[in-house]
């Protein structure tokens, strides 16, 4: 059930701090960089943060009261490269078109039993746009891809949502530095390997040893979802290193949160055939990347 393809003994130190399931879009680099750090370095770098932030909002207020926000940025995307080619915004449509009538309600009734949600609260697997879960679900609905990795299991939402369209014979391998059955609370269960199309494998990928002895699932990936810490070295390096291997001509790279602030600069570097998904997806940035469709410049329209 859990793979662990390295020797690499996860430090405790660096294993996330789990927040309750409806609040996981807090800064991610919070959520990955495990409990506070008794050193000054860390102290005061929090401190300069909550600094920043509260001068920021003293300098521009949010115009309007919501759940939850975060600043980011919008720009021009003319200039930015990696213009979508027509069979991505194909692709795309297709996910949509999918997505749409997805029933991820079983994966909702277990989230039902936690006594940390009102019975009234919609739910993350309901809810659609604004969540990713039903999007996920329908990039494999329409894509029957034969091999899917996502990175970041977490609580196993998108690792459930990704396996409800998975077809009987393909496999999803969700990887994360922490095993599923630590988190508190998980929302998989044991019967959810059972048939075997689903398999948890522990490391880091932006280790380079542990990215070499992963490679090959890699290279035979045709859906890859990217959800980890978000704290931009991570992506950065898997990125790279993603450029050194031979991957699936049919690859679609599905990034979370880019329009997180420390995603932004990662999304737009990147200059393949790429979409900003969000309105179809999660509300803090949802983005899929061509990552073969090599015709830089070639507009959809
Ligand atoms: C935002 S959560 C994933 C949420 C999940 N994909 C979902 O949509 O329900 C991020 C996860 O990334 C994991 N993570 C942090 N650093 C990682 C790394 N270097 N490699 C793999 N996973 C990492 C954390 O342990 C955490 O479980």
């Amino acid at each position: 059930m859990i793979t662990t393809l390295t020797e690499t003994q996860i430090p405790q130190k660096q294993r996330p701090t789990i927040p309750s399931p409806q609040t996981r879009t807090e800064p991610p680099e919070a959520r990955a960089s495990g409990p506070a750090e008794p050193d000054l370095a860390g102290r005061s770098q929090r401190l300069f943060s909550r600094w920043k932030e509260a001068a920021l909002h003293w300098a521009k207020p949010f115009p309007f009261a919501c759940r939850q926000y975060e600043y980011s940025v919008i720009s021009s995307v003319d200039d930015q490269g990696g213009a979508p080619t027509k069979t991505l915004v194909q692709k795309v449509l297709d996910a949509v078109q999918c997505a749409k009538d997805v029933d991820l309600s079983a994966i909702t009734a277990r989230l039902r039993k936690e006594p940390l949600f009102s019975p009234k609260e919609p739910l993350y697997p309901e809810i659609w746009p604004g969540e990713h879960y039903k999007l996920l679900a329908g990039f494999v609905e329409s894509m029957r891809p034969r091999k899917v990795v996502e990175v970041g299991t977490y609580q196993g939402l998108s690792a459930l949502a990704l396996l409800a369209r998975l077809p009987v014979a393909s496999q999803l391998l969700t990887l994360d530095i922490v095993p599923w059955d630590e988190m508190r609370p998980t929302f998989l269960q044991e019967t959810d390997f059972s048939d075997g199309r689903l398999r948890q494998v522990l490391g880091d990928l932006s280790q380079r040893e542990f990215f070499a002895q992963f490679a090959p699932e890699l290279s035979s990936c045709e859906l890859l979802f990217i959800d980890a810490p978000k704290n931009v070295v991570f992506e950065r390096t898997l990125l790279e290193f993603l450029e050194t291997i031979p991957t699936s001509p049919n690859l679609l790279v599905v990034f979370d949160d880019i329009r997180q602030w420390n995603m932004l600069s990662i999304w737009r570097g990147i200059r393949r055939p790429k979409m900003d998904l969000t309105s179809f997806g999660h509300w803090s940035g949802t983005g899929v990347v061509e990552w073969n469709g090599c015709q830089p410049g070639t507009h959809a329209a």
